[in-house]
């Protein structure tokens, strides 16, 4: 175990100090481009207006033979456009892969300081977090990298659930976790082919009554593996998300998964489709109606203590603080995007 001052050191002389703190960024949708098709990455400059995080994916849904040119082209893509406050991520091979080494050295080289977040597949354990951590601060400083570049872990092994815990400590570099809904399912031997969502088999049955129609509901299957990975990353002081949504032309479905997330405490979602982006601003900005009578809570207790009642609401030191993580939300989701400044009435 390091000691407390340790554990903030730069990891090789001349790399970037990690940060103490996350920076604070509204990452309501993080957006997959497929970076080795040159149509989609012409755009990728116009995308990235429209979306809070930009990631280039090297990794599953990129055919063995386009690996390269995925990294190529990512690497194009990150120098050729400005993303402004957009986030610029990647999604690189996992660390037992034949590309992992390439792609996380080429790109840091290339575009080490544009690059905020490398998402890190298939993570099981903290080494994994261990290795990509020293790797980067060497890369860093050999290419005088001025910020220190985050690690987000996709949470897709029975392995990385157990550990996920020490996952989420494992480094200051860490900026969060999201699941990952096919991997997981395949590792855990979940009897399921779909990317995310329910399951019609996966549900609860009334008892039998006589003269009525037993009702059955569906339950959600990835209830507690999202509540897992909240509590291990809320407790570290980094964010949780939830990963991909595969039937896109779901979109009821999509938004319902993506809200229970956002109700949890997941920050944002991915987004597979264009279609899936709306869905997610929609669901990771917070209600007006909600943030409306958050902000009343904390107008009637200036201090954050004692008891108020409000419509016939208790509301007390707890409930204030609930009401902050709402306003809190609102400010950053205003200070980002006019259309909900103005529906919040910031
Ligand atoms: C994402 O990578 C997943 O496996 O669901
Ligand atoms: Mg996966």
């Amino acid at each position: 175990m390091k000691t407390p001052r340790k554990f903030y050191e730069p990891l090789a002389i001349g790399a970037p100090a990690p940060y103490r703190d996350l920076p604070v960024r509204v990452e309501r949708m993080i957006h997959f481009v497929p970076a080795h098709l040159e149509k989609v990455r012409a755009k990728a400059g116009d995308m990235a207006k429209t979306v809070d995080v930009i990631l280039g994916n090297l990794e599953d849904a990129i055919p063995a033979d386009a690996k390269e040119a995925a990294r190529k082209g990512f690497i194009e893509m990150g120098q050729k456009f400005d993303f402004g406050d957009t986030g610029l991520w990647t999604r690189v091979n996992c660390l037992n892969s034949p590309w992992a080494l390439d792609d996380i050295s080429e790109i840091v080289a290339a575009i080490g300081d544009k690059l905020d977040v490398i998402m890190l597949p298939k993570v099981e354990g903290p080494w994994d977090i261990h290795y990509l951590d020293q790797l980067l601060a060497q890369l860093e400083a050999r290419h005088g990298v001025k910020k220190p570049i985050m690690i987000h872990a996709i949470l897709e092994t029975a392995e990385g659930v157990k550990n996920v815990e020490q996952i989420a400590l494992a480094s200051p570099r860490m900026h969060g976790m999201s699941l990952g809904p096919a991997d997981l399912a395949a590792s855990r031997a979940m009897k399921t082919t779909r990317v995310g969502g329910g399951h019609p088999e996966y549900k609860v049955i009334s008892d039998p009554a006589e003269g009525q129609a037993r009702v059955s509901v569906q339950q959600d299957l990835w209830h507690y593996t999202i509540a897992k990975m909240v509590d291990a990353c809320q407790s570290a002081g980094i964010k949780s998300f939830y990963g991909p949504f595969g039937d896109i032309a779901d979109e009821a479905a999509c938004e319902v998964q993506f809200r229970n997330a956002f109700l949890m405490g997941c920050a944002g979602a991915w987004s597979l489709h264009p279609s899936q982006v709306a869905i997610a601003k929609r669901v990771f900005s917070p209600d007006a109606k909600e943030v409306a009578f958050a902000k009343r809570i904390l107008e009637a207790m200036p201090d954050g203590s004692g008891v108020v009642m409000i419509d016939g609401k208790m509301q007390d030191d707890a409930t204030w603080k609930q009401a902050k993580v709402i306003v809190d939300l609102a400010k950053q989701v205003a200070a980002k995007d006019a259309e909900y400044k103005a529906l919040y009435g910031f």
